[in-house]
């Protein structure tokens, strides 16, 4: 089936996340059912920290990656949250006071395309949900590799259209039919939860993507997929 193309504007993005920050974090457990949590703990795993590594979670939205680096056992040192939409990151930082961690977890504002964050400066990046959004995918990964330390390690979690036949049948009922519709009403949005679904098929495959972190200078790319491929988990190293 043809693919329709989605706009990823960075204006009508950050718009689009600053209307549904109030809700979003409700609505992203109760659409998952609460795996979520499950899929960053995954995450964070894979980047097997020590204690010392300072850690860039790109798209942070509210934070919830960049929560679950320092909720670790071992802990990442310090956590820089980087989100181009301000009310996200407002959210986000309530959610960091709450906690406890404003001294552990700094929330920037800025754009994945220019990340206001210095040359090899951080060991590991992670980003849960936020690149499919990225219009230059390519410039992204570039930034991605400039700020990492020479064998920093990458997580990326993002969506993904599942081949398995009939489990893919009900995730197309479930991701265009039913999660637009509550997200809807409940989000009180009418576009964010249809650009959920249409942005899912409009990204790249996992080959696809791939292959443009290897051509960004990635090495040891693996993707792990999750809840039968609807969730991939892509790690890998700066080469
Ligand atoms: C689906 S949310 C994911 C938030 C969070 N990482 C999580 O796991 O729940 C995607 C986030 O990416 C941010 N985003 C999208 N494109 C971006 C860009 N080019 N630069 C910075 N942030 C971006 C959005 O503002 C939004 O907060």
């Amino acid at each position: 089936m043809p693919v329709a193309p989605v706009s990823k504007a960075p204006d009508r993005i950050a718009g689009m996340f600053d209307a549904i920050a109030g809700r979003y974090d409700f609505l992203n457990h109760l659409l998952s059912a609460g795996i979520d949590r499950h899929w960053r703990t995954l995450a964070i795993r894979s980047l097997a920290l020590t204690g010392c590594e300072r850690v860039l979670d790109l798209c942070t939205g509210t934070g919830d990656l960049a929560i679950a680096a320092m909720r670790a056992r071992p802990p990442a040192s310090r956590v820089v949250g980087v989100d181009f939409s301000g009310a996200m990151l407002r959210v986000g930082e309530d959610k960091l006071r709450k906690a406890l961690l404003t001294n552990r977890i700094a929330m920037v504002q800025g754009d994945a395309t220019r990340i206001p964050v210095a040359d090899a400066s951080v060991d590991a990046v992670t980003i849960g949900f936020g690149i499919r959004n990225v219009e230059d995918m390519a410039a992204a990964c570039a930034e991605l590799i400039r700020v990492l330390k020479p064998g920093g390690r990458l997580a990326i979690l993002e969506f993904a259209v599942p081949t398995l036949p009939v489990f893919s049948a009900f995730y197309g009922w479930y991701v265009r039919r039913v999660l637009p519709q509550i997200g809807r009403v409940l989000s009180r949005n009418d576009s964010a939860y249809a650009y959920l679904p249409a942005s899912i098929s409009a990204f790249a495959t996992p080959d696809e993507f791939m292959k443009i972190l290897r051509l960004a200078g990635f090495r040891e790319i693996s993707p792990t997929r999750l809840m039968l491929g609807s969730v991939i988990l892509y790690t890998a190293h700066k080469g």
